[in-house]
């Protein structure tokens, strides 16, 4: 039971899953059409070979996450808060490793919000996507050693940054997310490989209606560029091609879908340079669903700019009902944030190969905004 040196475990799972440790999407999804099966969940790393038996209390949340074992673990977390033991520089902060992560999660949030509306801003958007353009460049193809991941390479290797589809990074977070690693490097250990996802998940808990991934730090930070060609093409419009890709990060159709809606806060530049600053929905500083009715749409609104490739997902077979579920008004946004959550935790380990090593730090995040 191997492709590379993963362990595929390929379960057929029924379209509705246990929902108890879900408030609400029992009754959401009672509303929605029905969700396509996933057909294939791929453990990862240290987590395809570790018996339970030796999992971290991290290592259990993640495999089960990994599973979609919604049954005995919520992909986000909506509750629980951390409280430092004490000041920075104290020793009991010192002893507790998400004590400098609650310091530097508040530095983000702060950062990632616009105190007039309380929406989240365009360094929150470069956030979400730079924590895609890290981890997304590993590919199981790519084989056990063969590079790429949530390593941090994006800001540690110049020569990664600097590529065509990590345009728009150099002049916005790259430059915050250096400033903060010298704040917090040296002297706390923060790492750049867990900077870079912590501000994924910081910033779409921070986005009003955004889900609140659950967040683990403990990863490797990496200098060396990650393999080239494994992001998405900006101009991508073949549906066909981009399923295939995501499945070569072990990611798979519904999951695609969900982690794409991300766009919900974005707003293009380079795609099309006459029209940059254009949003993808109607309302960029909200995390909400309206991303998947407007990208479908016959009629969008004025002044929504529609990437081809979402538009291409949109109504390809493999990916439309997913999409549709997504586009629910009644329930389409807690299912979407679910499926959002339980992807983007996959994603936030990619070529990580000590996940049971990670340590769940999610209670420093912002609450979920409503
Ligand atoms: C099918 C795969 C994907 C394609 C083809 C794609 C393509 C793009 C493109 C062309 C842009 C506009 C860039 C610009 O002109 O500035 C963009 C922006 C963005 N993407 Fe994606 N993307 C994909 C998947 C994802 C995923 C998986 C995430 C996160 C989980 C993500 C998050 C974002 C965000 C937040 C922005 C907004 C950046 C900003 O406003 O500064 N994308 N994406």
């Amino acid at each position: 039971m191997k492709l590379n040196t993963l362990c595929l475990l390929t379960l057929a799972l029924s379209s509705l899953e246990p929902t108890s440790a879900y408030p609400g999407l029992a009754q959401a999804l009672t509303n929605l059409p029905t969700l396509p099966k996933r057909q294939t969940v791929t453990l990862l790393a240290d987590l395809q070979t570790l018996p339970d038996t030796a999992l971290s209390p991290a290592g259990l949340t993640i495999k089960n996450i990994l599973l979609h074992n919604r049954a005995a673990t919520s992909p986000q977390d909506l509750t629980t808060v951390y409280t430092p033991p004490g000041p920075l520089d104290s020793a009991a902060c010192r002893a507790s490793t998400c004590c400098v992560w609650k310091h530097v999660a508040d530095t983000m949030a702060a950062a990632f919000l616009n105190p007039s509306t309380s929406h989240c801003n365009s360094l929150a958007r470069q956030a979400v996507r730079l924590g895609f353009h890290d981890a997304g460049t590993w590919s199981q193809s790519g084989g056990s050693g063969g590079g790429g991941g949530a390593d941090g390479s994006i800001i540690l290797a110049p020569a990664e940054l600097e590529r065509t589809e990590n345009r728009g990074f150099v002049d916005g977070i790259a430059p915050q997310m250096r400033a903060w690693y010298d704040s917090w490097h040296d002297a706390y250990g923060v790492g750049m490989a867990d900077l870079v996802q912590m501000g994924a998940t910081v910033a779409s808990a921070a986005c009003p209606l955004g889900p609140r991934v659950r967040a683990f730090v403990g990863r490797n930070d990496s200098a060396v560029a990650a393999p080239e060609g494994r992001l998405p093409p900006p101009e991508s419009r073949d549906a066909e091609a981009l399923v295939a890709l995501f499945a070569d990060k072990t990611i798979g159709v519904r999951e695609l879908v969900a982690l794409v809606g991300a766009h919900t806060a974005s707003r293009q530049r380079f795609v099309d340079e006459v029209l940059s600053g254009l949003p993808q929905d109607s309302t960029p500083g909200v995390w909400d669903a309206v991303f998947y009715n407007e990208t479908a749409s016959e009629d969008p609104p004025l002044g929504v700019f529609r990437l081809p490739s979402d538009q291409a997902l949109s109504r390809y077979p493999a990916t439309q009902e997913s999409w549709k579920v997504f586009a629910d008004s009644v329930g389409g946004q807690t299912v979407w944030n679910d499926d959002y959550a339980a992807a983007y935790v996959r994603l936030s380990v990619l070529g990580v190969e000590h996940i049971n090593d990670l340590t769940e730090c999610t209670g420093v995040l912002p609450l979920h905004s409503a």
